[in-house]
């Protein structure tokens, strides 16, 4: 069953420079109870993919089908209940928790917008801490005593508080030590499992994301260049730009020769104020070629579901 498809959105903002193409006509589908990776370099439009699916920005094309229902262009007020089944975990535990806050009231916050009956907060709350493995008796504390993984399961437990089926995680690992982050990724996983959840998991690194997804986008500039299932993604990458992001990928057993191909990404990413014509690799790519600059570079099936933009793979 699909819980989400997202068809040909575009996520446009306006600034003084001109206009910024932060998604362009990227489209997917999430079905109930999968994790879907987001992958791609800083700026490529992850976070915009997300925060636009669950409307907070305005999509500027395309549209979200939420569990078989049109959302895209809903009131805030018609959106209200399809909110409350659609959360987001945010990248910096710090930033995201009001300080000023109880760790109960944060908690307790989304209760309160979406109209859960008074009377049945706090064992909610405590419920909940104790699901992310905090202790309920730290509902008085505040943020600043929590260390960066505590926090992150505050925001967890946030954003668990409404019963969500589709939990959007916009790399909710990057900031925490490297020993925490495997812990918060298995006690993610265990919760999809207990309670249901569909992810959208987002992350810069392919590496972060093998283990959780069940399939992986890969974004380049606003648009998918690459989706397919995590273990065909990885042992056989089709498009240059997942290639390179992959040949960055230290291989974990040092007695291994490593055979797969070298692809260094070269130069910076163009601005997303003036994306290149055609495919958006192209001034990059190490196999572009002059028609590059004039093709239509859409995903198409390659095969068994492995959807890849460039067309000379
Ligand atoms: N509110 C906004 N106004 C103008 N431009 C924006 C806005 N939000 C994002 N952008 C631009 O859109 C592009 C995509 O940004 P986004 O934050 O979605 O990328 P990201 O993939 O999440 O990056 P990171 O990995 O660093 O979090 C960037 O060029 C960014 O500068
Ligand atoms: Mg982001």
């Amino acid at each position: 069953m699909t819980m989400l498809e997202v068809q040909n959105l575009s996520k446009y903002f306006a600034v003084p420079a001109g206009v910024v193409h932060s998604v362009e006509d990227v489209s997917f589908s999430v079905e109930r109870g999968e994790t879907l990776g987001l992958v791609g370099e800083s700026g490529c439009g992850k976070t915009t993919t997300g925060r636009t699916i669950i409307r907070i920005y305005e999509p500027t094309a395309g549209k979200i089908i939420f569990d078989g229902q049109d959302i895209t262009s809903l009131t805030p007020r018609e959106m209200l209940p399809f909110r409350k089944r659609m959360q987001m975990i945010f990248q910096d535990p710090y930033a995201s928790l009001n300080p000023r806050m109880t760790v109960g009231d944060i908690v307790r916050e989304p209760m309160v917008i979406h109209g859960i009956p008074k009377d049945e907060h706090s064992d909610r709350v405590a419920h909940l801490l104790r699901l992310v493995g905090l202790n309920s008796e730290q509902a008085g504390r505040y943020p600043h005593e929590f260390s960066g993984g505590q926090r992150q399961r505050i925001g967890i437990a946030r954003a668990l508080a409404v019963e969500p089926e589709l939990i959007i995680c916009d790399e909710p690992i990057s900031a925490l030590d490297v020993s925490i982050q495997a812990q918060i990724v298995n006690m993610l996983e265990d919760l999809q499992k207990s309670l249901g959840l569909t992810y959208i998991f987002i992350a810069h690194d392919l590496s972060m994301v093998r283990h959780i997804s069940s399939r992986v986008a890969v974004m380049y500039l606003g648009r998918i260049v690459e989706l397919a299932e995590s273990g065909e993604l990885y042992t056989n990458p089709k498009h240059p730009y997942t290639v390179s992001l992959l040949s960055s990928i230290p291989i974990p057993d040092p007695d291994k020769s490593d055979s797969r191909e070298h692809i260094p990404l070269q130069g910076e990413i163009p601005s997303a104020l003036n994306p290149p014509s055609g495919c958006a690799f192209r001034t990059r790519c190490p196999k572009a070629r002059p028609e590059c600059a004039a093709l239509n570079a859409v995903l198409r099936d390659t095969g068994n579901g492995h959807l890849c933009a460039c067309p000379f793979v």
